[in-house]
């Protein structure tokens, strides 16, 4: 087990055949002005996948890596394993500086989104392959013997396929064959042992791979989206049993989702990465709770949180249209200077509830009912007609509401926010803005 430690982890790509800057969001990283030969425009033109990762992962610990699709989750791992060489920075596993190290010297074992299993070997030689493949010295095989151990792998081999009175085990057969059961017995597929990948279903596939993995007890654990392939309800089981495994084999764990449910349910902590850079890293409810910035808070939560545009007056109004709103005193001091000055407001679809009308609560009109059974959602459509000029009219607004209130598509309603939970971000920045001491450990300093 160790800690894993990325420090200033760049990485870009060359640029792709027939593909400018043009189809990337990021600019480019190391463009400098009167700099036109061809190898310039090379390096301007790459593609900035990763910039500027620094992330702690403790020994033990649960990380979960989650942002949206193309943000460079894959390629974080992929550098990690050493499937991919770095553009710059440091990666340390324990105390070993593993820049330069081959994949199979880092200690660590990746289950792949599409299972990687060798379809001509059964469930249990995948297992066993890695264990197999261990370097002879873990045997401890002394100079004077390597003859008959020679002759001892090649009988091992010819009678693998025998029935299991016959085969020969070597000591490192023997030891291979305790850990392939003993990981079977734990991921509950020891009865599929015999049988080629073909012959299973996705989530049991899902389970060789995994069991691959924990069979070589490596230091590190590193998961690419390993439940994308599976059922909903196989999905929810297989997340459960991998955390259980993971608290059980206390191994260093980096899993890859871009399923907020997942992070939010699996991790100890999330890391957000949006375009290559990580947006912030926290507990989930940390997160939940204290997003840094708008993309943090629109990403972790299903709905997402809802944003509308306001005019802060000093000391604690806010106002939009003949909407007006008193905030708690602890936001004085936070949103002092932006007095007159618009600010995004948000606020959770839980925390906004059907109201009576009044200044202080916002009317809108209802557009679509989502009953879940224990849950319904109503996306409803804010009806202030001079909202900054317009511009803002059209805004939709997500609104939890209990199952047993009937709500009629076209229905007026009112929505109330809860004070204590709104939110304020930056209208320049989008950085969030908190109110002194109301985080327990700020992530981003102002
Ligand atoms: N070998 C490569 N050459 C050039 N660009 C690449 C290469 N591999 C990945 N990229 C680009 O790097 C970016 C990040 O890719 P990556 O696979 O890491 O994303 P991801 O976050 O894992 O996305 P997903 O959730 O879809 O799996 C993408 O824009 C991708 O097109
Ligand atoms: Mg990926």
């Amino acid at each position: 087990m160790a800690q894993v430690l990325l420090e200033n982890v760049y990485k870009s790509f060359p640029p792709r055949k027939g593909e400018s800057i043009a189809s990337h969001s990021q600019a480019p990283l190391t463009l400098t002005s009167g700099d036109n030969n061809d190898l310039n425009a090379h390096l301007a033109h790459k593609v900035n996948v990763l910039r500027r990762i620094n992330l702690t992962i403790a020994d033990g610990e649960f990380m979960v890596l989650v942002g949206p699709s193309g943000c460079g989750k894959s390629t974080l791992l992929r550098l990690i394993a050493g499937l991919e060489p770095m553009t710059g920075g440091n990666i340390w596993v324990g105390n070993n500086l593993v820049n330069q190290l081959p994949p199979k010297a880092r200690d660590i074992a990746m289950v792949f989104q599409n299972y990687a299993l060798y379809p001509h070997m059964t469930v249990y030689d995948n297992i066993a392959f890695g264990l197999r493949r261990r370097p002879q010295g873990e045997e401890k095989v002394t100079k004077g013997n390597n003859v008959s151990h020679v002759a001892e792998n090649l009988l091992v081999e010819v009678t693998r396929k025998l029935p299991k009175g016959l085969r020969y085990f070597s000591v490192k057969e023997r030891a291979v064959d305790e850990q392939v059961r003993s990981v079977a017995q734990l991921l509950q597929i020891e009865t599929l042992l015999n049988r080629l990948p073909k012959q299973l279903s996705g989530g049991q596939r899902q389970r060789v791979a995994l069991g691959r993995a924990i069979a070589r007890n490596p230091q590190v654990f590193l998961m690419d989206e390993p439940l994308s392939n599976l059922d909903a309800k196989l999905r929810t089981e297989t997340r459960a049993q991998i955390v259980k495994l993971q608290r059980q084999l206390g191994t260093t764990t980096i899993y890859v989702t871009h399923d907020q449910t997942e992070a939010m349910t699996m991790g100890d902590r999330i890391a957000i990465l949006n375009h290559g850079q990580i947006q912030q890293v926290a507990p989930p409810l940390e997160l939940y709770n204290y997003p840094a910035n708008r993309f943090v808070a629109e990403f972790i939560g299903s709905p997402p949180m809802n944003f509308i545009p306001v005019e802060f007056h000093s000391p604690r109004l806010i106002t939009n249209g003949d909407f007006r709103l008193t905030l708690p005193e602890y936001w004085e001091k936070a949103l002092q200077k932006y007095d007159g000055q618009t600010l995004i407001l948000g606020i959770r679809p839980e925390h906004l509830t059907l109201s009576v009308p009044a200044t202080k609560n916002l009317p809108a009109q209802v557009e679509l009912v989502e009953n879940l059974g224990n849950d319904s959602y109503v996306s409803t459509k804010l009806k202030i007609p001079d909202f900054f000029g317009g511009n803002f009219a059209s805004q939709t607004l997500q609104v939890r509401v209990p199952p047993d209130r009937f709500v009629r598509i076209g229905e007026e309603v009112w929505l109330s926010l809860t004070p204590e939970k709104i939110h304020f971000f930056d209208p320049e920045t989008e950085l969030a803005i908190f109110p002194k001491n109301s985080s327990p450990s700020l992530p981003f300093e102002k």
